[in-house]
C-alpha cells in the first residue's frame, strides 16, 4: 500500500510554503469542457502541474493540470483547471491528488464538477445536476487499496457523501443566482468507452440518474478524510441509448460550453459565499 504522505510530501510542501498565509475555504476541481471558469476570476497565482513534483499529467483535451489560487469577492479558492481519470492509466491514487491536495491543505471544502450523460429522461444536455449520492462499484475496490483506517477521520464518512449542508449552499447560490439545478444520482464507469445502452437501461433502474468516468474516487476518499464534499454534473449528452446520436468526447466539450455562462455564474457565486 502506497504511503500517500511521503509519496505526496515534497508536492505538498511546496504548495503549503507557497500558499503560506492563505485562508482558503473551497477547493474546485473542473471537469471536461468546465475548464475557463478561471477567465472568470481574479488570478492571485498558478502553477503548471508539469512543473510540481509526482503531480500528475493530463492526457485528456481541455485538462490543462493547472492549479489556481483565485480571489472571489475576496475569498480564496484552489482550483485545479482539469483531473486524472483511472481510464488514462493512472493509480487510484493519482486520480485523487486534487482530493489529497485539499485535505493536506486543510481546505474544508471541495467542489467537484463532471460532464455527464443523463440518463434520466428529464434532463437534457446543458442541464446542471446537483448530485444528491454516488454509485462507484467499480472503483471501489481500487480506493480501497489507498484508503488506511488508521488515516480515515471518520469510517460514517461515506453516509455524507455529499455532504449535505454543503448542498445546501449550493441550493441557495442557485436560487439565488436563478439557476435551474436538477438533482440525482452520479454513477461512475471506468471508460474510457461509453456505456452500453443496456448499461444505462440497467442502471436507470438502480436510481441512477447521470453517469461518468470520474469524481467518484474523488469524492469517497476527501470525505472519508473530514473534508465536506459537494458535487455538480453538467449534462452534456443523452447517455447511450437514449438518443440516435453516437457518443464522442468532442461533443460533450461542445455541450459543456453551452453551459458556461450559468455554471461559472454559479461557481461564483458558491465561492463567494464561504466566509
Ligand atoms: N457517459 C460517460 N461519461 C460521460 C458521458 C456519458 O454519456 N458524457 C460525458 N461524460
Amino acid at each position: 500500500m502506497i504511503d500517500l504522505e511521503s509519496h505526496y510530501g515534497e508536492l505538498l510542501d511546496i504548495l503549503k510554503k507557497d500558499l503560506e498565509g492563505e485562508v482558503i475555504h473551497l477547493a474546485i476541481v473542473l471537469g471536461s469542457g468546465l475548464g475557463k471558469f478561471p477567465e472568470t476570476i481574479k488570478i492571485v497565482k498558478t502553477w503548471d502541474g508539469d512543473n510540481l513534483p509526482n503531480y500528475p499529467r493530463s492526457t485528456v483535451e481541455g485538462h490543462s493540470g493547472k492549479l489556481i489560487l483565485g480571489d472571489i469577492e475576496g475569498k480564496k479558492c484552489l482550483v485545479f483547471q482539469g483531473r486524472f481519470h483511472f481510464y488514462e492509466g493512472y493509480q487510484v491514487h493519482e486520480t485523487i491528488v486534487p482530493s489529497i491536495i485539499t485535505k493536506y491543505l486543510g481546505i474544508p471544502y471541495l467542489l467537484l464538477t463532471n460532464a455527464a450523460g443523463g440518463v434520466n429522461l428529464d434532463f437534457e444536455p446543458g442541464d446542471l445536476m446537483l448530485c444528491t449520492s454516488f454509485l462507484g462499484f467499480g472503483i471501489k475496490p481500487e480506493l480501497d487499496q489507498v484508503m488506511k483506517i488508521a488515516q480515515l477521520e471518520d469510517r460514517n464518512n461515506f453516509l455524507k457523501t455529499p455532504d449535505p449542508d454543503f448542498n445546501d449552499i449550493i441550493i441557495w447560490s442557485a436560487l439565488e443566482e436563478k439557476v435551474h439545478l436538477k438533482e440525482g444520482v452520479y454513477w461512475y464507469n471506468k471508460g474510457p468507452t461509453y456505456e452500453t445502452p443496456a448499461e444505462i437501461r440497467m442502471v436507470d433502474k438502480f436510481g441512477v440518474s447521470a453517469v461518468g468516468m470520474s469524481t467518484v474516487a474523488e469524492a469517497y476518499w476527501a470525505s472519508a478524510n473530514g473534508v465536506k464534499v459537494s458535487c455538480i454534473s453538467c449534462i452534456t449528452n443523452y447517455a447511450a441509448g437514449l438518443s440516435p446520436h453516437k457518443l464522442s468526447h468532442e461533443d460533450v466539450t461542445i455541450a459543456a460550453k453551452l453551459v458556461e455562462n450559468k455554471f461559472n455564474r454559479l461557481v461564483r457565486r458558491i465561492a463567494a459565499y464561504f466566509e
